[in-house]
């Protein structure tokens, strides 16, 4: 597709940002199905975000995705919410309607579509979640709104929002600080276990917060959304017990497909996206 006078324009703002997937990600979906849009990253400080919503409105951007550390604090700036966005108090996703900024997050339901990809079902069943950060809210939401039966979310420190959220939707959800010994047993009838810190990202690759395999019971499945490595140490404690396990490169590229899809309207083509990232 050849940039014209009619090119359209989307972007992300946040940072930083350079080192984003995001404009990729777009740019091979816009280019594959032939619409004459592009997709770039916007590197702003705080007090320039006011500026930046001027010009999203003067220069009729059409969207954007917004990352850290501004997901919260877009939301000053916008007219409507989603659903999942009100109850997540977040913001990743914006669709610009003739001025009018509407916020979305697509994070939880990226994470529901990876988890469909590897043809788990969590309708009904008890999931366990590491974690209580923004993509933790993002996930309990989504798996609450798809009809989880109970979320038990085990963190460090004390989140009142967890409590907030455990009120709003239908689903049980637990908060428990994170105790290995009240884990292991909470393990054993659980599903789907989801780790969301930052514990075993790179460069601490060699960190992990479940001890051993014998934490991890005989047909329990495994999610760890740090993409970077691609097999965690917790990942690879699921692969040597030969469980079914999946990295955080699904959510990213799916979050990324629920923005695309939220704009345009398209399915993103997620086997291109996925080769140009070089995922596959
Ligand atoms: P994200 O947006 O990726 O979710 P975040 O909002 O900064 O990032 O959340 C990071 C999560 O990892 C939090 O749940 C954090 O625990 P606290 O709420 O107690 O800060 C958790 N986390 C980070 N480092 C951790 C560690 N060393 N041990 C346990 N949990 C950790």
């Amino acid at each position: 597709m050849k940039i014209t006078g009619y090119t359209g324009l989307y972007g992300i703002v946040a940072n930083p940002i350079k080192h984003s997937f995001s404009p990729m990600m777009h740019n091979t979906a816009f280019k594959e199905l032939n619409i004459n849009d592009v997709y770039l990253a916007f590197e702003v400080e705080e007090d320039q975000l006011k500026d930046f919503i001027r010009s999203v409105k003067t220069l009729n951007i059409k969207g954007f995705n917004v990352s850290m550390p501004y997901k919260l604090k877009i939301m000053d700036y916008l007219d409507d919410f989603t659903k999942e966005a009100k109850l997540c108090q977040a913001v990743n996703t914006v669709k610009n309607e003739n001025g009018k900024l509407t916020g979305h997050i697509s994070d939880g339901k990226g994470f529901y579509l990876a988890c469909l990809e590897k043809k788990w079902n969590i309708q009904d069943k008890k999931i366990v979640i590491l974690g209580a950060g923004g993509a933790s809210q993002a996930i309990i939401v989504e798996l609450a709104l798809q009809g989880a039966k109970e979320i038990v979310v085990y963190n460090r420190s004390d989140k009142p929002f967890i409590k907030h959220l455990n009120e709003k939707l239908d689903c049980p959800i637990l908060l428990k600080t994170l105790d290995v010994e009240k884990l292991k047993d909470d393990l054993k009838d659980t599903y789907l276990l989801i780790q969301t810190t930052n514990v075993g990202m790179s460069p601490n690759i060699e960190k992990c917060l479940i001890p051993d395999e014998s934490f991890l019971p005989e047909g329990l499945k495994i999610a760890d959304i740090i993409y970077n490595p691609k097999e965690t140490k917790l990942l690879t404690l699921a692969k040597n017990k030969g469980l079914d396990y999946m990295n955080g490169e699904g959510m990213i590229v799916y979050q990324g497909a629920v923005s695309f899809e939220y704009w345009t309207g398209q399915k993103m083509p997620i086997n291109s996206v996925k080769r140009e990232l070089g995922m596959e």
